[in-house]
């Protein structure tokens, strides 16, 4: 079959002060592909489709779009020229619906004429169209598709998606890849970013590969592997094993009794019930929405419970706030899964960072200064932050930076229980064995972990036991040691630990 080419980039430069975000790249894709652009955080991949969508302009080099040297200097040249982007944080009004969203703007036509035309090009790509739901009662995977709709009846036939499954759940993930492979097999050309591999191997043609802003390879899917991608994003081998270090069990830290919770729909949570001790990390597995935000919430005394006990170390601590919390002088650290708004302030630098969440007791201004620069340049050192040193803006970070930031500063306040909920969305692989690292030297250090995870593989390597929920309730707690996927799987849609282990001996 003969492809034609949708985008050349050749020797593309771009600057941000003393930062080369992009370093003379060169990328090709075709129509009737998927690649996917791969390279670990601040490696250059949002800017170099920034410059793409018309939202920077390079510095240097040369773009080619169907061939024809391009220049794209406004969003407005990019949706002539075809080029579509749907970036990590959409950009549709919650107020309208899906149609008043994808008809919206200039250009856009009467509504009736485009209703027609978007039931007709779903019905071509085989898209679930809603025309008359509202934004705001959308799932994140509802309102991408609106965004890739948006695209496409704009008349785009080259689309980029920066980090779309970052926000997904496996189910949604699998309904946008369905929707990448009809769209690639009816000729669009696409690039999709995603620090995923397994999902790098299972959509992309074929994968370029970033490092410090310089392409250095692009190799096809079929004729690589995980460890070759990952040591190419680096640039030497990588070990991609997470370990399991054995601690000495300390006494129980928290004690979680009958805790039901209740939301609008119903109960989130349903006497839900055990205990966690320092030293260990407990994982919480499940499908998407099936209690994990409210169970961390609770413990972190943002929501209320309708009943049941929380003890930490004894203290009952149901119902108190997270300040009243603080000021029982219980340290406890909370990542929540949103983490904009998590208490980072976008105009300060990583010090300042640091400043707002730890050393409020060290005594004078310089000791805490000193004591906040100290912990920042630590974690640009762990993490390998991608900046040019403590002083910079967190605004100025790529987006899985602007995360390490985070974790390393809930990680390394010395919490006595530490609960995360999916910490390394977003981040690179490399970089998401530093955290699994971090998390083990932790509990090495007698702090007790909750873990809400959503990769089962990491949950059977990194955890010791991992409790599986269920639309808000308990269906056991497994030794990580000895339980297996299909076992966790079956907990996770319904099957409680026994009629899961029953299931397995049947299967086998
Ligand atoms: N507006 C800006 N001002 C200053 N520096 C910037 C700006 N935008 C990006 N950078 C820098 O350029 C580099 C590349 O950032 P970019 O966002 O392209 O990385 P990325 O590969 O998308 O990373 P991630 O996987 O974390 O999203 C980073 O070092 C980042 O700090
Ligand atoms: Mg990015």
């Amino acid at each position: 079959m003969v492809r034609l080419e949708a985008i050349r980039l050749e020797q593309v430069r771009k600057t941000f002060g003393t930062v080369a975000a992009n370093d003379g790249v060169h990328l090709d894709l075709q129509f009737g592909e998927v690649l996917a652009l791969l390279g670990e955080n601040g490696s250059g991949k949002t800017t170099l489709m920034n410059m793409l969508s018309g939202i920077y302009q390079p510095d240097g080099g040369a773009i080619y779009v169907r061939g024809q040297r391009a220049q794209i200097r406004s969003p407005r040249d990019a949706r002539r020229l075809g080029v579509g982007m749907v970036h990590q944080h959409f950009k549709l009004v919650d107020s309208f619906t899906a149609l008043e969203n994808i008809v919206l703007g200039p250009g856009g036509g009467t509504l009736r004429a485009a209703r027609a035309k978007i039931e007709a090009m779903c019905g071509e790509f085989g898209f679930p169209f809603r025309p008359d739901q509202r934004v705001r009662d959308m799932s994140v995977g509802e309102k991408q598709t609106v965004e890739i709709q948006k695209l496409l009846y704009r008349g785009a036939d080259i689309l980029i998606l920066d980090e779309p499954t970052a926000v997904l759940t496996p189910q949604e993930s699998a309904v946008l890849f369905a929707m990448l492979r009809r769209l690639r097999d009816s000729g669009q050309a696409v690039i999709i970013i995603t620090h995923k591999l397994s999902e790098v191997l299972e959509i992309s043609d074929r994968v370029t590969v970033l490092r410090r802003g310089r392409s250095v390879a692009t190799v096809p899917t079929a004729e690589t592997n995980a460890a070759r991608l990952t040591e190419l994003m680096v640039g030497r081998p990588v070990d991609l094993k997470i370990s399991r270090p054995a601690c000495p069990q300390a006494p129980e830290l928290l004690r979680i009794q009958q805790l039901t919770v209740k939301n609008e729909e119903g109960y989130a949570l349903r006497d839900v019930s055990f205990s966690l001790a320092g030293g260990e990390i407990l994982g919480v597995a499940g499908i998407a929405g099936c209690g994990q935000k409210e169970l961390c919430e609770t413990i972190a005394g943002l929501q209320k419970a309708e009943s049941g006990g929380i003890l930490f170390d004894g203290q009952d601590i149901l119902g108190h706030s997270p300040a009243d919390i603080i000021r029982r002088g219980i340290s406890m650290s909370f990542i929540p899964e949103d983490r904009l708004g998590m208490g980072l302030v976008a105009p300060m630098n990583i010090i300042d960072n640091m400043l707002l969440k730890t050393f409020r007791h060290a005594r004078g201004p310089l000791l805490r200064r000193a004591a906040a620069r100290a912990m920042a340049q630590k974690i640009i050192a762990e993490l390998e932050i991608a900046t040019p040193g403590p002083h910079t803006p967190v605004r100025q970070l790529s987006g899985g930076n602007v995360q390490k930031v985070l974790l390393g500063r809930e990680i390394e306040s010395n919490p006595r229980l530490l609960i995360t909920a999916y910490p390394v969305r977003g981040l690179d692989t490399h970089t998401s064995f530093a955290i699994y690292d971090l998390l083990n030297r932790q509990k090495q250090n007698g702090v007790g972990i909750l873990f809400i995870g959503e990769d089962l593989d990491v949950l059977l390597e990194l955890c010791d036991r991992v409790l599986v929920l269920c639309r808000g309730e308990c269906m056991g707690i497994v030794d990580a040691r000895q339980t297996t996927k299909e076992e966790l799987g079956l907990m996770m849609t319904g099957s409680r630990l026994q009629q899961a282990q029953r299931g397995k001996g049947a299967a086998e």
